[in-house]
């Protein structure tokens, strides 16, 4: 594995992110909105600097395995908070192919929210299914498959403090 982004790194610039919110969204109070699983650390480090009043929710997004429909996407938890006339931002791990968070933006909209703006840690340099311009980001990365801090493979390495290349299949 070959580290992509270190620790320090990602520190410095999700507070970068955190105050930029904070400007951007001042008299306000916003209603965060993460994607689990892979937002575990990037929301909680965020919001630790964001110097706002603040809501949170969680949805939860899967991959449909059946044989009707491969590849679609599945909402298993929607938004439970009222969201109608409120200003929202989605937060993901990763923007990679643009369908979660263009499932997501058509879900907050039909709830009635005020507006609505993407944060995400990472976005990758690549032609998108779906067009989506995030409104904060993280870092730009090359189309190459990553984890830690929050982002897995097979459910692993979600844990580890830094984002790194996954270059070969783990044998463990
Ligand atoms: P989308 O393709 O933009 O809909 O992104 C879907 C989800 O795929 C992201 O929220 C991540 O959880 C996951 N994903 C995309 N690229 C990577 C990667 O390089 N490593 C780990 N997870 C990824
Ligand atoms: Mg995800």
């Amino acid at each position: 594995m070959k580290t992509l982004i270190t620790k320090q790194e990602i520190k410095k610039r999700v507070k970068e992110l955190g105050q930029e919110i904070s400007r951007d969204y001042s008299g306000t109070v916003p209603v965060f909105i993460g994607v689990l699983k892979g937002v575990i650390c990037f929301l909680p480090d965020l919001l630790r600097n964001v110097e706002l009043s603040v809501e949170m929710d969680f949805v939860v997004i899967s991959f449909y395995h059946g044989k009707k429909k491969p590849g679609m996407l599945i909402m298993e938890r929607g938004i439970e908070l009222d969201i109608k006339n409120r200003s929202v931002i989605l937060v993901d791990d990763i923007l990679d192919t643009g369908n979660t968070l263009s499932l997501l933006i058509e879900h907050v909209m039909n709830k009635g929210a005020k507006d609505v703006s993407v944060c995400v840690l990472l976005k990758k340099e690549r032609k998108r299914e779906v067009n989506i311009e995030p409104n904060y980001v993280g870092f730009s990365i090359p189309d190459k498959f990553v984890i830690g801090y929050g982002l897995d493979y097979q459910e692993r390495f979600r844990n580890l403090p830094f984002i790194g290349v996954l270059e070969d299949e783990p044998n463990v």
